[in-house]
């Protein structure tokens, strides 16, 4: 099985590749693909994944934290 991952684009959507499910509000699926783009800006009018719209109107940059007990960068 192929690893999840949901990458938070920097002023941008979630992009989620693997082998994945989305399904809407009453549990029924979206269409597979192996990779698509969330929108986490709410202005996209293909909702629930990105159109472009976010651009130049969203400012988000989310860094995971540091593990614990490392002074990784
Ligand atoms: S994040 Fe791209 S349209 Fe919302």
């Amino acid at each position: 099985m192929t690893k999840v991952q949901i990458k938070v684009n920097d002023n941008g959507s979630f992009r989620v590749t693997g082998d994945v499910e989305l399904l809407d509000g009453e549990g029924k699926p979206f269409p597979a693909k192996p990779a698509f783009s969330l929108c986490r800006c709410g202005l996209s009018e293909n909702m629930p994944f990105c159109d472009g719209a976010h651009k130049g109107k969203l400012q988000s940059v989310v860094r995971a934290p540091k593990p614990e007990g490392t002074d990784a960068e």
